[in-house]
């Protein structure tokens, strides 16, 4: 154990003789003492060899030492921090500041403005609602009752806490939550987030983006929902796309439609994006189900309306070409920068 205490002294008085240079010595330095073959270790290792009733004295020598190379270390790395001589008043706060990079708007964000700016257009404000829904609001009052066949398609995710408490499954919750709380006339677009429970692949994800569209006055007809969307496809797309209506269901509009455009992938020829039809269905429509009216304390005797909704990562694909839905939540910076400037 004596020659051991010697060793120690002596690496102590190194330790106590160094002269703080550069980040290479501190590595080298850091290496020597601390690393995972280095002096402390090494010495720790030589506990063995101590004498059982020695053992309590050397390891706490050993414990000191270990502490005193770790503090010089310590010392040693924060000065190099406050400049090359670890003197603060040698910083030069008169320099300009590094550069930083400056980011971009995301594709879907994009697309969603652009969205609403065409709206705009027609005199569309935009609404907003909670992520967190009730079930009223989500789907109840937009007549999908408990037990309704259509809520199969919209699986969502429940809150523990409350059972009655979702994440909405489409942005037709705020359309619920408008007619509850404004007069006719209504012209709302309203973009958010929206989530299912599905297994995330290429084609799906558990979370999303929709814009709803509501509009609610006296008179308002079929022919006023198919020229709004012919002007947004315009808008959207250019002139020469063209559009399809077929006939749907969804329990809170009647009549409803699927609206789909001609495939901008491969120009109608048919391709995957298309399933080989030339077509893509873009969003879904209809005029508001009387019910719904009633729901809200709306005449539906004086008042007609009609309402939309559109997956926005789906617009988004057929804009930029980006078959796969993953992309846009991955948060890669050489997928993101491709795309302002583009819209
Ligand atoms: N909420 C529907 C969905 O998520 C989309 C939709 C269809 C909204 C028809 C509407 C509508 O307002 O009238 O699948």
């Amino acid at each position: 154990m004596e020659q051991l205490l010697q060793q120690i002294e002596q690496y102590k008085k190194e330790i106590a003789s160094i002269v703080p240079d550069g980040a290479d010595a501190l590595e080298a330095y850091r290496i020597r003492f601390l690393g995972t073959k280095g002096i402390v270790k090494g010495l720790f290792g030589e506990m063995k060899s101590v004498p059982g009733d020695q053992k309590k004295e050397f390891g706490q020598i050993l414990n000191e030492f270990k502490q005193l190379a770790e503090a010089r270390y310590e010392d040693w790395k924060n000065s190099l921090g406050t400049g090359a001589s670890g003197n603060a008043a040698s910083i030069d706060l008169s320099l300009p500041a590094d550069t930083l990079p400056l980011g971009t708007h995301h594709p879907i964000t994009l697309v969603r403005d652009q969205i609403v700016r065409i709206f705009g257009r027609l005199g569309f404000s935009v609404a907003e609602g909670p992520e967190i829904e009730d079930d009223w609001h989500n789907f109840t009052a937009l007549n999908l009752p408990e037990n309704h066949p259509a809520r199969d398609m919209q699986d969502t995710f429940y809150i523990n806490q409350n059972p009655d408490w979702l994440l909405r499954t489409h942005t037709s919750s705020v359309q619920a939550r408008t007619m509850e709380s404004q007069k006719p006339p209504i012209r709302i677009i309203c973009p958010g987030r929206v989530y299912r429970n599905e297994t995330i692949s290429a084609r799906a994800h558990c979370f999303f983006h929709q814009t709803e569209g509501l509009y609610i006055d006296e008179n308002v007809s079929f022919a006023d929902l198919k020229q709004t969307l012919y002007f947004f496809v315009q808008q959207m797309f250019g002139k020469d796309v063209k559009v399809r209506f077929r006939p749907s269901y969804f329990p809170f509009t009647e009549p409803s439609a699927e609206m789909d455009i001609s495939c901008l992938i491969c120009g109608g020829s048919g391709c995957s994006v298309c399933k080989h039809t030339g077509w893509v269905e873009i969003l879904g429509s209809g005029m508001v189900h009387p019910k719904l009216l009633e729901n809200f304390g709306i005449d539906p005797n004086k008042y007609t309306g009609f309402a939309f909704g559109m997956g926005v990562e789906r617009i988004c694909q057929l804009k930029y070409r980006v078959n796969d839905l993953r992309l846009y939540s991955q948060n890669d910076v050489r997928f993101l920068r491709q795309f302002t400037g583009a819209v």
